[in-house]
């Protein structure tokens, strides 16, 4: 059986559902695999397999998909402590360490994601890299609209050293600014090399007026469940 890049995150997705116990409150993560996820979690209760359960959207369409599958919905105003979250990323490093966001949901995610006792990613292998930034592929910024020029070369030149090229993202043909659940833009960062220190690299991007938050998710992840070609594998802290 030839397994597509699909089945690999369903594969994970179903496995970290697992873990999802009757009366937990939990985060709903969003993208192509996390999706599966919630799915899996809609299929549980209405096999009345779990009870009791209070998902925690961290998106807009997150909420969309779970609201038509009949889960109770809350938020973290009444449910300020997430007993689990599953979630997907864009890359996973050595240390656990992610970047989110492709997206384009990375601040709710973010919210949710630090709320919460557990925070198991779901991946399939394509997304391990072995330094943040590696993939090649969007580290991604939200910022205000308000000059957010000025904010993307104040990014640019905090990582020169890297090879930064900082892109507003977009969409369609017209290449509109692509906006966020919070009315924000995005910043997508390219490097050519390793930015060094995360921790300092996070800070950095904190400090700039006109940042909202970034995606990457430092220290963050409980265990990532990856799959690939040869099977299931769980990393754990
Ligand atoms: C959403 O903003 C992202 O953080 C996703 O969780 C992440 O991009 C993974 O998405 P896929 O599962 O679609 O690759």
């Amino acid at each position: 059986v030839i397994l597509t890049q699909d089945d690999l995150k369903k594969i994970a997705a179903y496995k970290a559902v697992e873990y999802v116990e009757s009366g937990m409150v939990l985060g709903l993560g969003t993208g192509s695999t996390a999706k599966h996820a919630v799915d899996r979690i809609g299929e549980l209760l209405h096999q009345g397999k779990l009870k009791d359960i209070v998902g925690i959207p961290t998106s807009k369409k997150t909420h969309e998909q779970a609201l038509s599958l009949g889960i109770p919905l809350s938020d973290l105003n009444s449910h300020p402590v997430v007993d689990l979250a599953i979630d997907g990323a864009d890359e996973v490093d050595p240390f656990l360490n992610l970047v989110k966001g492709r997206g384009g949901s990375l601040l709710r995610e973010k919210m949710v994601e630090s709320a919460c006792k557990k925070f198991i990613v779901i991946v399939d292998e394509s997304k391990l890299v072995k330094y943040l930034g590696g993939s090649g592929l969007a580290m991604p910024v939200e910022v205000i609209q308000f000059s957010w020029r000025f904010t993307a070369e104040r990014l640019r030149r905090l990582f020169e050293d890297a090879g930064c090229v900082a892109k507003l993202r977009t969409f369609g043909e017209k290449e509109e600014p692509f906006v966020t659940d919070n009315g924000n833009f995005i910043v997508d960062l390219y490097f050519d090399r390793s930015i060094g220190d995360l921790k300092a690299a996070s800070e950095a991007i904190l400090h700039l007026a006109g940042v909202v938050e970034h995606g990457m998710f430092l220290d963050m992840a409980t265990a990532v469940i990856v799959a690939g070609e040869l099977g299931l594998t769980m990393k754990i802290k």
